[in-house]
This record gives C-alpha cells, sequence and structure tokens, in this order.
C-alpha cells in the first residue's frame, strides 16, 4: 500500500485527525500495537523441558546451545551467556586486562545508556567520552581519533536503537593504535554493518536481553566473539574464576557468578528463531515512516535515517528528530504526551548526555571519568523523539494509522499549547 501526502492528510481529514485529543477526554487513536514481550508455544515447550530435567541453573544443555546458535547468528565462533548486558561488558573489558590499572581508559559515546559507561568503571578502568554521528547517532570516528590518549585501552561503539556504528573505521582505528574493540550491541540484535553482523567486528560484542530488548528473557546478556583466549575468559570470569574442564573448587581468577539459568536459555532459544522476521518486519515498517515522514515535514519529525553503511538496522527504537517550528512552537515535551494519550509508546530519550550523571560528578568516581565537547549529544539530548520498537511490529496499516496519529496531534497544535 502506498500512501501520498495528500491520501495521510485526506484519509486523516475523513476520520482520525478530526477527533478531539484523548489528552483532552476523546478517544485514544493510535492503534492496539502489538504487546512486547512476545512468546508462544516454542518458550512455554522449553521452560518445560528445563523444568523437568532437574537442570535449572546455567549449566543446562540449553546454554551452550543458545551460545552456539546465537553467537553464529552474529559471526562469531564463541558465545558466553551471561546475567544482563552491564556485567558482560565489565567482563569483557577484565578478560583483556582493562581496569587492572585505574588509569587505563575506555571511550565510550556521550549519548547512550548509562551501562556502557558504569560498565566501564565497575571494570576498574577510567571513563573518557566522545561525541556522536549527527545521522545515526553513534560514535563518531573522528571525535573518538581526537579523545586517544597514552592510556587509552579500548574504544567502546555503541549500535544506538539498533544502527550500528561506523565499524570499519573504528576497527581501522584500533588496529592503527592498539587498541581492543568492544562493541555494545545490547540494543542492536541482527544488526549488520556492510552485510556483516554487528558482533563479528569487535574483538569482544556484548548484547544485552532485558526486558525490553529485541530479544529477551527478562533478564539476560551475551558476549560473542572469535577470540579463543578471549572467550575463555569471560567464561572464567563468569564461574567463579574456573577454568574450562578444570576442577569445580578450583579458581584462578577472581571471578563470580554471572550465569544465565537454563530457563533463561531455553526462552532465548525459542526467541533468536524469531529474530530474523521480526527484523525485517521492522525494517519493512520503518521505511514506510522514513518515506511519508520525510514527504510530509508539517508533521514535525524528520527520521535520523540510516547510512548506506547500515545494511541491516535492528530499529530497537525508531527515532526521529522533532521540529517545534512545524508544529508552531509546540513543545516536544507536550508533543509526545499527546501521542502517548493517543496510545502511542514514544519518548523524549535519554535526559542528558552520559557527562552530566550526577553519579560522575562525585568525588569518588570524577577522577576517573573524562568529560568531552560533545554538540551532536546535546542536541540529540535536545530534539529526538523515540518510538519503541513494538511500534514497528504491527501492520503497515498500523503504520500509516500513527501517520493519521501524527495529523491528529498536528492539527490540535493550538489547543495543545493553550492547554485545553
Ligand atoms: C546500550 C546499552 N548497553 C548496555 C545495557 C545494559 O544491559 P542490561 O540491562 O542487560 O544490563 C543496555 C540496556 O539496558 C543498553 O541499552
Amino acid at each position: 500500500m502506498q500512501t501520498s501526502n495528500k491520501d495521510v492528510a485526506e484519509t486523516a481529514g475523513q476520520s482520525i485527525a478530526e477527533g478531539k485529543l484523548a489528552l483532552f477526554g476523546g478517544e485514544a487513536a493510535a492503534p492496539a500495537f502489538p504487546a512486547w514481550p512476545q512468546s508462544g508455544p516454542e518458550e512455554e515447550a522449553g521452560l518445560l523441558e528445563v523444568l523437568r530435567s532437574g537442570e535449572w541453573g546455567g549449566y543446562n544443555p540449553v546454554i551452550p546451545e543458545l551460545e552456539q546458535k546465537f553467537a553464529a547468528r552474529h559471526g562469531a565462533r564463541y558465545g558466553i551467556a551471561m546475567a544482563n548486558g552491564t556485567l558482560s561488558l565489565a567482563a569483557a573489558l577484565q578478560a583483556c586486562g582493562i581496569g587492572e590499572d585505574p588509569t587505563d581508559e575506555v571511550i565510550v559515546p556521550s549519548y547512550t545508556f548509562f551501562a556502557s559507561a558504569s560498565s566501564v568503571l565497575l571494570a576498574g578502568a577510567s571513563l573518557r567520552f566522545a561525541d556522536i554521528e549527527p545521522v545515526s547517532l553513534t560514535l563518531d570516528p573522528a571525535a573518538v581519533e581526537a579523545a586517544i590518549t597514552p592510556r587509552t585501552r579500548a574504544i567502546m561503539p555503541v549500535h544506538f536503537a539498533g544502527h550500528p556504528a561506523n565499524l570499519a573505521a573504528l576497527q581501522e582505528i584500533c588496529r592503527k593504535h592498539n587498541l581492543v574493540l568492544l562493541e555494545d550491541a545490547a540494543q542492536a540484535h541482527g544488526a549488520a554493518f556492510r552485510g556483516k553482523p554487528v558482533g563479528s567486528w569487535g574483538d569482544l560484542s556484548s548484547f544485552s536481553f532485558q526486558a525490553s530488548k529485541n530479544m529477551t528473557a527478562g533478564e539476560g546478556g551475551m558476549i560473542v566473539t572469535n577470540n579463543e583466549d578471549l572467550a575463555n575468559k569471560v567464561w572464567g570470569l563468569t564461574n567463579q574464576g574456573r577454568k574450562k574442564g578444570g576442577k569445580w573448587y578450583e579458581h584462578y581468577v577472581l571471578g563470580a557468578n554471572y550465569r544465565l539459568t537454563g530457563f533463561q536459555g531455553a526462552m532465548l532459544l525459542a526467541q533468536l528463531g524469531r529474530l530474523d522476521a521480526q527484523v525485517n518486519l521492522r525494517q519493512q515498517n520503518a521505511a514506510i515512516l522514513d518515506r511519508e515522514l520525510r514527504a510530509n515535514p508539517q508533521l514535525g519529525l524528520s527520521p535520523i535515517g540510516r547510512t548506506p553503511d547500515a545494511t541491516s538496522h535492528a530499529y530497537h527504537i525508531y527515532v526521529s528528530r522533532y521540529n517545534q517550528e512545524a508544529l508552531d512552537g509546540l513543545s516536544r515535551e507536550r508533543f509526545v504526551e499527546a501521542l502517548a494519550a493517543e496510545g502511542v509508546p514514544c519518548s523524549t530519550g535519554y535526559p542528558m548526555v552520559l557527562d552530566d550523571q550526577p553519579v560522575f560528578q562525585t568525588e569518588k568516581l570524577a577522577p576517573r571519568v573524562t568529560t568531552g565537547d560533545v554538540p551532536h549529544s546535546r542536541q540529540a539530548v535536545a530534539d529526538v523523539v523515540w518510538f519503541i520498537q513494538r511500534v514497528l511490529l504491527g501492520t503497515e496499516q498500523d503504520t500509516y494509522r500513527l501517520l493519521e496519529v501524527l495529523e491528529k496531534v498536528r492539527r490540535n497544535r493550538g489547543k495543545l499549547k493553550s492547554g485545553n
């Protein structure tokens, strides 16, 4: 179904857009987007199997099966399932010996979730923030080059919203300066850069299976790598410092129990089976939004889009920039409030750049944090609107209806501004 600008306006004119805003007591106009998380008979059968096996913990055979299949899907030989995607980042750094000296530095983007940065400090190392590119909202290789010091040990690109970072350029920088490349792919299951999956570019890559993520077991994480030595080290850190094939009560490094349970492993195996179909569906609906939002600038959102190198985008979040002028000065917060009331799962995203987070200003941590000049990250904080991933799991009609909801909000911009 191809809809022209005119059709969007006309359909909206006949129905939804003329309605009273839900915020003012009208009927919510958004479609019932699919719920998240999703599960089916595959999860139920897997959970029952683990339950009946009596092996509920991290040594259930479903775990190595998941590790192998998930790693293979992301172009890597080894996978280590873990309790979450924060500890996995910290363990990945520790496996490389980063943080043994607290002056070891890791470069992290300023516009990302807190855990990308906190994991560096949890590993014992120091943080240096760098800015993002304005198109992909991922780590800018030029900013990274400028941030490198003699203390730099690793670079952590984040595939924010599911858009792969510029992995070719960052890999080249890491080669040139002999640095570890650690991909934070917490939001990017199934994404690819120049046709090669995220997870296969870094020395190590980290995924999250926390409740909001595109694959979830409520909680969970995974490190994937093609380096056997690093895989064994992460495994040891995850398993109380044991050696693979070694004795149960012999401990060689200061590890802990970071294991994923068998129940979570079974859930994730089931979800891996749906990953490709869901990635494709999100990409199809995102393409409609990209095209229609560009053709209808009066709706007030312009998609950040994707770079040609982002050959697969996981769309953990659909990100666009809000143009306040297009809606006659209506604030972004009020715009999002109206959309949310209509039933669109949306937000204004991260409320500040990580450089400004209170915890990094404390006496204890501030000496280990170097903030940066990060205008693109600050701009993203100020002007983006996020639609969360389940918005893209509906039908084509749902996506067109979302555009009509935007038209409804646009038509009511005056009332929204005056508040009645
Ligand atoms: C970019 C990023 N990195 C790391 C994490 C941490 O993952 P977890 O919540 O599984 O610890 C998340 C999400 O929570 C994330 O969005």
